[in-house]
Formats: C-alpha cells, structure tokens, sequence
C-alpha cells in the first residue's frame, strides 16, 4: 500500500486545473445503457472508480472505448447481454448501484448486489428501492442481491423522496426516462451533478424538467438515442484546493473553477477570512489577512455547505483562531479524520454528529492513516501546514476521486512524494 509523505513548506502558489466531476461521471456512464446508440463523455477524471465502472460496464454488455489518454470514453451497449451486477464489484464502489435502473428500464430485467456500507456509514439503498417499486418494479432480496423485474415496462408515477438522496434522485430520474406516462419526483437532490446528468439525458432525447429544483418531471419516451457530453466541474475536487492557500498562506488559481457551484462553501470560507476572486480563467483564492478564523458549519444537501469537503474545512478550522462547531448531518460517520488531526496536535472533540475544533497555533507532522476519500486529502491539507513530516498510509483511498493529486499538490510548491510500502 502506497504512503504521501508531506514536509510543511510553508506557502503556496501557482495555478491547478480542476478535472472532470467523479460524481457525475459515476453516473453518466450508467446512463449509455438506456440507449443501444453510442454516448461519448469528455472531460472525464482518471480515477480508479471510473476504470471500476468500465469493467461493470463491459460485464453487461457495454463496448467501451477511449481517446486523449482516457478523459474521452465511448460507452456503446447494443444490448444488455448479463443483467446482474456482481457483488465482488459492487462492493468495491458502491455507486454500482446506479445501473439499476437503467437495466430494469431498458432490460424489464435485473439483479445487482446489495452495496453494503462503507466507513462514513451504512448507506442504505432503501429511497432507491421504494421509487422504483412506485414505477411498477417488483423487487425481491435473495442472498444480498436485488432481483428486479419490470415485464411490462416501467409505467409513470409520483413519487416522494423521504431524503433528499442523491443516488436515489439519479436512479430514478434515468429509469423514469423510459416509463411508460408522466412522472413526478418530489424532494429529490439538487446537486450540479443532477443537473448534469438530466442535461446529458435531455441530449439523449429524454423529456425532463425541473433538474435542479426540488421537483422534477419527467415525460417517457420509447427509446433514447446517442450523443457526446463533456462533463460537469469536479466541484469537490475544487472546493478542496481552494483550502491550500487558507491552511498554508499563499495564494492560487483554480483552472475552471466556477463559484455557482459552491455558493455556500464560498461565502463560509469568507466569512472565515479567505479571499476568493473569479477570474476569466477560474478562481483565485487567498487569505484576506495574516489569520483564518473559526467559523459554525453545519453539512446540508445542495445547495448547503457539502458533505465531501467536511473534513478539508475540519483540517483548516484545526489552526483558526477561535473554537468552531462542526454538524454532520449527511453521514452518521463521517469523522475519522478527527483522530488522525488530532494526532498532529489538533484540539478536536467529537460528540456524535458535532465536532468542537478549537484553533492552534501550528499543527505537527506525524504518521497518520487515511480512512476514507475525502479524509485522506485533508490530512494532506493538514500535512502542508504542519510543522515537519507527515505520512499518509493507506493512500489508496485517494486514487478514487483525486486525480494527479500529488503532482497538482506539487504544481503549486508543496513539498510531496508518493512512496510504495
Ligand atoms: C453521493 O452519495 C456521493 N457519491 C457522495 O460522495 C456524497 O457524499 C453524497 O452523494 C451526498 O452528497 C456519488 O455521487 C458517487 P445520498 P449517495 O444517497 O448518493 C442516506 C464522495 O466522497 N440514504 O445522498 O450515496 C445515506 O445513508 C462520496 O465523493 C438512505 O438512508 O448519497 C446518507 O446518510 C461520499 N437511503 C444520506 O442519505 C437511501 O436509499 C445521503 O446519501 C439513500 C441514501
């Protein structure tokens, strides 16, 4: 297992493009199995959770090519040759899940493994699984697979989400394409990579509105044809950069960063000191004065301040002058980068879903372990600030939503390796 070895090396500066969105490419993909006509992405991050859908992908029946060293891939599916999605895959990427409902849609046939949960939390799947049965699905869970059946179609319905999951709104909104008659979904997700996805399906001939809304309304249609998308920001990915200047000082550019889609973690990152520009390139980011200051975050579905960059925001609050309260309210675990903060000298108390981080004046480096995504590259954030060496085991984890993420570290003078252990 590889480590990332950080020296503190004081400010940065430079510029990093930002890539293609992990989580709208995770669900774009599934979406070519609704069309036996070839659909091609562009802009697409390589990421091993993109190379872990091309194999599920391929083992339904999906052709897939690539050009411009992966970040174009061209997904063909003339027919859905195997309608399982198996387990030793989908547990290895939990949004697997997503192929659901574009096989049941186009197939009327399905079985894919239960994901199971992962280190933030148990992560149901039951929002995806009742809206589906309200679009006509019979379910059945045998052995820890979902068995889907449609023989008739999907056939259009209203439908209430009692969260607003993303995942869920993303299965629905694709199997609600090819039902038969109108449907409704209520209290779905509004996040840009909802957008996305209803913006590559509208150029596939599906008939959507409301994306981006609390309500979308979706007219079936009997098939959907092919087409290219580039895909959206990876919005995370650029919120997480955004925090190297305000941990480390310095100042620098995001390529293609946009604010609009980071509105609330934009004005919270001012309202604790930092200083961010739009450019006609992307973002220019900065602290406004010499210090960062606490700031009350609470995590809440688009268009509130993001899960994904809780625990980047945690890792800059550690040296912020003053006592900041941290909620997370998306994940029921979503604080394991609290202890290895903590390791660094960080001064953090974790009571359930509420974390206390009082500031101190300068982190230590330490070895440290990565546990999940977006925890590993905080402690790297935490790593360029520190005082000293910090290791990051288990890296791994990175490599499923960072891509390059040592070299665009390095792009802007951190002092960084990657090393094989
Ligand atoms: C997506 O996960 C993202 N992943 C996550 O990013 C992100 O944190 C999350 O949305 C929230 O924004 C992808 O897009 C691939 P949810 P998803 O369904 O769809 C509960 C990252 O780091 N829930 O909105 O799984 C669930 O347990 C990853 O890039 C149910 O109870 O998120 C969780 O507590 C991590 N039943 C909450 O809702 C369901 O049927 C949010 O889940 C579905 C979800």
């Amino acid at each position: 297992m590889d480590s990332i070895i950080i020296q503190g090396n004081g400010p940065v500066s430079g510029e990093i493009p930002i890539s293609g969105a992990k989580n709208a490419a995770l669900t774009l993909m599934p979406a070519a199995l609704l069309t036996d006509e070839p659909v091609t992405l562009t802009n697409v991050p390589r990421l091993s959770d993109i190379k872990t859908t091309n194999e599920l992908l391929q083992s339904l029946g999906t052709k897939i090519s690539m050009k411009d060293d992966g970040q174009s891939i061209t997904l063909t599916t003339p027919e859905i040759t195997n309608h399982l999605a198996h387990y030793d895959i989908v547990r290895k990427m939990r949004a697997s899940i997503l192929v659901l409902g574009p096989i049941i849609a186009r197939h009327g046939i399905a079985a894919v493994s239960l994901p199971g949960g992962c280190a933030i939390g148990a992560r149901p799947v039951d929002i995806h699984l009742k809206g589906l049965e309200a679009l006509g699905v019979n379910l059945d869970l045998i052995d820890g697979y979902v068995h889907a059946k449609a023989p008739k179609g999907l056939k259009g319905t209203t439908y209430e989400l009692p969260f607003a999951s993303v995942g869920a709104t993303e299965n629905l909104l694709m199997a609600a394409t090819l039902a038969k008659g109108t449907t409704v979904l209520k209290n779905v997700a509004r996040e840009p990579e909802i957008v996305d996805l209803a913006v590559l399906l509208r150029s596939m001939g599906a008939n959507i509105s409301g994306d981006g809304s609390t309500e979308i309304i979706i007219e079936g249609v009997e098939t959907l044809h092919g087409t290219t998308h580039k895909v959206v920001t990876d919005r995370i990915e650029l919120g997480t950069y955004m925090m190297a200047p305000l941990i480390a000082g310095g100042e620098i550019e995001l390529l293609g960063g946009k604010r609009q889609i980071l509105e609330s973690f934009c004005q919270k990152l001012e309202e604790a000191g930092a200083q961010i520009t739009e450019t006609t390139r992307g973002l220019i980011v900065a602290r406004k004065n010499a210090n960062i200051h606490a700031v009350n975050v609470t995590t809440e579905p688009f268009p509130g301040f993001p899960t994904d960059l809780q625990a980047q925001m945690m890792a800059l609050l550690c040296t912020a002058e003053g006592t900041s309260v941290l909620n997370e309210t998306i994940f029921e675990n979503r604080f394991m980068h609290a202890p290895e903060l903590v390791r660094m000298g960080a001064n953090i108390d974790v009571q359930g879903g509420t974390a206390i981080v009082t500031g101190i004046k300068e982190l230590r480096g330490a070895p440290v372990m990565a546990t999940d995504l977006r925890a590993s590259v905080s402690l790297i954030l935490a790593g360029l600030a520190a005082k000293g060496e910090t290791r990051v085991a288990r890296v791994y984890h990175l490599d499923r939503g960072y891509e390059k993420v040592v070299s665009k570290f390095r792009s802007i003078g951190a002092n960084i390796e990657r090393i094989k252990e």
